[in-house]
């Protein structure tokens, strides 16, 4: 009997270890970050959408829509490979019109967009749902009596397919030269985190990524992600809050499903991201 007794133990403890690494389900990853920027009484809240790949999470993008809402976000932040390489843009779209309404939506396109040949077309889409898009440029707003400039860069991938000879990294500077000035909180959408270093160029607060899937294995308190593109293997940036003094970076681990590739302790994430006033912090 005692027996019996372990080897049921062992299989339940296998069974929710198992549980617990293959879980795909949508969850929500919740960041704070202060600034004295803002007054103690304001805040802004950011959801941050990145690496759909087309993927549709319920009837017509219901439960993803959903989450959405529930956040009662104050901007949406679509931060690239919404859509993928392949048409048709069905999960996309389900998206943009689910999400029409609740918040301001800006979009920055990614690698994979690029690389489907048909990123007029996707773009035309997105643009068509009343989102912005931000392809070296930016928008200031007001949210609870704060101004906050969101602003955006195309993948790099846009120079290749633009033909055009320009220099991405040149092009990102002259597009935010200036923008110091600005009173304003001032946030960057930019697909991909391995480039931060040019991102810090820019004078932004904060820095808001996807690309890596969350390095697709994680380890609990041991490994925070084995692979990422770009950054090949252990990648510095596959996921979380990122500290760099005057500039915080949050990457999504995204909320891509490939039943080929899984996930393991690394489910799909809905990023939400209160920016809180604190008056003590030097702005
Ligand atoms: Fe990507």
């Amino acid at each position: 009997m005692h027996k019996h007794l372990k080897i049921a133990v062992t299989i339940g403890l296998l069974a929710v270890f198992l549980y617990c690494a293959f879980y795909n389900g949508l969850v929500v990853r919740k960041y704070s970050v202060n600034t004295g920027k803002l007054n103690e009484d304001q805040s802004i809240r950011i959801v941050l959408i990145a690496d759909l790949h087309n993927h549709i999470y319920g009837p017509g993008q219901s439960e993803l829509v959903q989450l959405i809402k529930e956040q009662e976000p104050d901007i949406i932040a679509l931060a690239g490979d919404i859509a993928d390489i392949q048409a048709p843009l069905t999960g996309t779209e389900m998206l943009l019109k689910g999400i029409q309404g609740v918040a301001p939506v800006y979009y920055v396109s990614g690698n994979h967009e690029y690389w489907s040949n048909d990123i007029r077309q996707i773009k035309d889409t997105i643009r068509k749902n009343g989102v912005t898009i931000l392809e070296g440029s930016y928008d200031k707003i007001s949210i609870n009596n704060a101004a906050i400039i969101i602003a955006g860069v195309d993948d790099p991938e846009a120079v290749r397919y633009k033909k055009r000879g320009t220099n991405w990294e040149e092009g990102f500077c002259r597009a935010f030269n200036g923008l110091g000035e600005e009173p304003a909180y001032k946030v960057l959408l930019a697909h991909r985190p391995e480039l931060i270093e040019v991102y810090k160029q820019g004078d932004f607060d904060l820095v808001l990524s996807g690309h890596t899937h969350g390095g697709q294995v994680r380890i609990p308190f041991i490994l925070n992600g084995l692979y990422a593109p770009n950054q090949g293997w252990f990648p510095p940036y596959a996921g979380g809050m990122y500290d760099h003094g005057s500039l915080i970076h949050i990457v999504s681990r995204g909320v891509s499903f490939n039943p080929l590739l899984p996930r393991i302790f690394n489910p799909p994430e809905v990023v939400v991201i209160d920016i809180e006033g604190d008056r003590s912090i030097q702005p």
